[in-house]
């Protein structure tokens, strides 16, 4: 009995050893140790034996579980590390491949230039200051020295809401509502960007809605030649070093007296060319002293203070910058236009 046992016991080893896989061993399992397994069998027959036989083949038989049982678990634990490590060669990740590029946005070409010129007029001490769209006749006209009735209301087409509101048509508001804030004490030195509205028919030149960049500095002293020496770095920053600047005499209700800036033409540098229109010259912005009015009504004494603003629309200088010949452009979001502001 002892004989058949341990062939039993070899023939179980010798096909764990040659199984591949992890069913293979569950079947020589439920062979070998099952119910109806042969040392099973075997062991039933026990009966039949001596007394001094019983225990000796019965210690025999438990020992060739034992055995069949370990292999198996070795085999198990074997089998299922070969998968894992099969599994990481198949799944290996090459660090050497290039990675898949994702797509990436970048600042729409208005969001870029009027950054660029927040940042410029930062590094010069002014702050940024907001103001509401929606605006009370009040700021938008009347503080700014546009009564009612005035002619010069006319020449900005409004969308009014009640008789009392309205979008926006400057944000020269933000002007009163900054000094207002001040409560008659200087120095006030700010710039204001945001989105404007007129009532115009969209062409190449016009849109109903645009971004306007406001400008105002209030202290004691302020003088032409401060706003002259401001819009200068301005100018030469955004547009070239070689770039001159002109002031022409114009009309702002709020401001006395107004000008308008002009830049020599960074194309053809004052030869005369398409882009300023064979002048030499390019408009850029309109600005002038603050009216006293515009003070007063704001809250500052105007014979203690004085004050230079400036007004510029963004899109135009983008457009000039970039070479960009319709406004529509900016709001119609075509990749196509956007793209080619991208930086690298
Ligand atoms: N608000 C003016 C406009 O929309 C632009 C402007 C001109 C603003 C002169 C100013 C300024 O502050 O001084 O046409």
């Amino acid at each position: 009995m002892q004989d058949r046992l341990q062939a039993l016991k070899e023939e179980a080893l010798l096909k764990i050893e040659q199984a591949e896989s992890l069913k293979d061993l569950q079947d020589i399992k439920v062979a070998y140790l099952g119910k109806k397994g042969p040392i099973t069998e075997v062991l039933k027959g026990m009966g039949k034996l001596s007394a001094e036989e019983r225990p000796v083949v019965g210690a025999f038989a438990n020992e060739i579980r034992d055995a069949i049982t370990t292999s198996l678990q070795e085999k198990t634990e074997r089998l299922e590390a070969q998968a894992i490590e099969a599994k990481l060669a198949q799944e290996s990740i090459d660090v050497t491949l290039p990675g898949r590029p994702i797509a990436k946005g970048n600042a729409h070409p208005l969001t870029a230039v009027i950054e660029e010129i927040e940042d410029l007029f930062l590094s010069m001490g002014f702050t940024v200051a907001e103001g509401p769209e929606v605006e009370t006749d009040y700021y938008n006209f009347e503080a700014l020295n546009l009564p009612k009735g005035h002619p010069a209301r006319d020449m900005q087409d409004s969308f009014f809401i009640t008789d009392d509101l309205l979008l926006r048509t400057q944000t020269s508001p933000v002007q009163a509502r900054t000094m207002e804030k001040h409560h008659g004490k200087g120095p006030v030195k700010i710039i204001s960007p945001g989105k404007v509205y007129r009532r115009d028919d969209d062409d190449a030149t016009h849109s109903h809605q645009f971004m306007q960049i406001e400008g105002l500095v209030v202290d004691e002293n302020v003088r032409m030649s401060d706003l002259k020496g401001v819009l200068e770095t301005f100018a030469k920053k955004m547009f070239g070093e070689e770039r001159k600047i002109r002031l022409r005499p114009s009309f702002f209700p709020f401001t006395e007296p107004s000008v308008e800036m002009d830049i020599s033409c960074f194309k053809c540098s004052g030869k005369g060319c398409s882009i300023c229109k064979h002048t030499g010259w390019i408009e850029i912005l309109g600005a002038g002293m603050v009216h006293p009015n515009v003070l007063e009504m704001a809250g500052f004494d105007a014979k203690k203070y004085t004050g230079f603003a400036f007004g510029m629309g963004p899109e135009r200088i983008a457009m000039l910058k970039y070479g960009i010949d319709d406004i529509r452009h900016f709001y119609s979001n075509d990749l196509r236009f956007l793209k080619q502001f991208k930086k690298a």
